[in-house]
C-alpha cells in the first residue's frame, strides 16, 4: 500500500506523435472520460501544441507537462526551449533525462542535471528518467546504473526541492518494445532507487519520493504494477496515445492504491 502522501501519477509521453487535430481529439477524449482524482494524471504533448492542448487541460485537472527544456534562461540555443517559456504555456512538469534524450539524442549526465535544477529552479517538477540498457541488464548493472544517473541526475538538489522530483523508472530495454519488467524486477529496482534516495537525503525523503514505471505499461499489466508497494505510477508511451488504454491505466492507478 502506498505512503498517504504519495499520490499515484500517471503521465502521458507522447513523444513524437500526433497531428495537432489528433492531439486535441486526444486530450478531449482523456478529460471527457477521467473519473476522479485519487492519481495525478499528465501529458506530455510534442512543443508545439503545449499551448492548445494546455488550454484544454485548464479546462480540468489534468496537469500539461514537457518533454524537455533548456537550462539556460533565454539566448542564443537556437531550438531550445526555455522553462519561463514553458510556463508561459502552462507548463507543471518537465521530462529529463527521458532514454531516447539519453541513448538517440546524446544527453549526458551533466546536462541531464543542469536540466533538472532549471526546471526544479522554475518551480516545475522535473520527473528525471533512469534506466538501464538490455545489455547493462544482462551485465548486472541494472543498479549501477540507477545508482548514478540518480546522483548525477539530482547533485545539488537539496532534501526541501525534493517535492519537486518524481523518478522515472524506464528501463530502455522495454521502452517501446512490448517487453515489461515484471511486477517483482520493478518493485526490486523501485526498493533500491527509494533505499538510495533515503540513503542521499534522509529516511523521510526516500518514502516520500514518488518512483514511477515506466515501459511498455499497458492496461493489461499496469494494475499489477502498480500493486506493488513502491511503484507510485506509470509513464506512458505508445498507450497514452490511445484514450481507452491511458484512461484503463489511470483506473488501475486509482484502484490500486486506495
Ligand atoms: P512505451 O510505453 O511506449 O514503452 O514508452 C515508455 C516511455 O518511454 C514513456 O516515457
Amino acid at each position: 500500500m502506498t505512503q498517504p502522501n504519495r499520490t499515484p501519477f500517471v503521465g502521458g509521453n507522447w513523444k513524437m506523435n500526433t497531428t495537432a487535430s489528433e492531439a486535441i481529439t486526444l486530450i478531449d477524449a482523456v478529460q471527457s472520460g477521467l473519473k476522479g482524482d485519487l492519481v495525478e494524471v499528465a501529458v506530455y504533448p510534442p512543443f508545439v501544441y503545449l499551448r492548445e492542448i494546455g488550454s484544454r487541460c485548464a479546462e480540468s485537472d489534468i496537469l500539461l507537462g514537457a518533454q524537455d527544456c533548456w537550462h539556460e534562461p533565454s539566448g542564443a540555443f537556437t531550438g531550445e526551449i526555455s522553462t519561463t517559456m514553458l510556463k508561459d504555456c502552462g507548463v507543471t512538469s518537465v521530462l529529463t533525462g527521458h532514454s531516447e534524450r539519453r541513448h538517440v539524442i546524446g544527453e549526458s549526465d551533466e546536462l541531464v542535471n543542469l536540466k533538472t535544477k532549471a526546471a526544479i529552479g522554475a518551480g516545475l517538477v522535473a520527473v528525471l528518467c533512469v534506466g538501464e540498457t538490455l545489455e547493462q541488464r544482462e551485465n548486472g548493472q541494472t543498479d549501477a546504473v540507477n545508482e548514478s544517473q540518480i546522483k548525477a541526475g539530482l547533485a545539488g538538489v537539496g532534501k526541501d526541492e525534493l517535492g519537486k522530483v518524481v523518478i522515472a523508472y524506464e528501463p530502455v530495454w522495454a521502452i517501446g518494445t512490448g517487453k515489461t519488467a515484471t511486477p517483482d524486477d520493478a518493485q526490486d529496482a523501485h526498493t533500491k532507487i527509494r533505499a538510495l534516495v533515503a540513503e542521499m537525503y534522509d529516511q523521510q525523503a526516500g518514502e516520500a519520493m514518488r518512483i514511477i514505471y515506466g515501459g511498455s505499461m499497458k492496461p493489461g499489466n499496469a494494475g499489477e504494477l502498480m500493486a506493488m508497494p513502491d511503484i507510485d505510477g506509470g509513464l506512458i508511451g505508445g498507450a497514452s496515445l490511445t484514450a481507452e488504454d491511458f484512461l484503463a491505466i489511470i483506473d488501475a492507478g486509482a484502484t490500486q492504491k486506495v
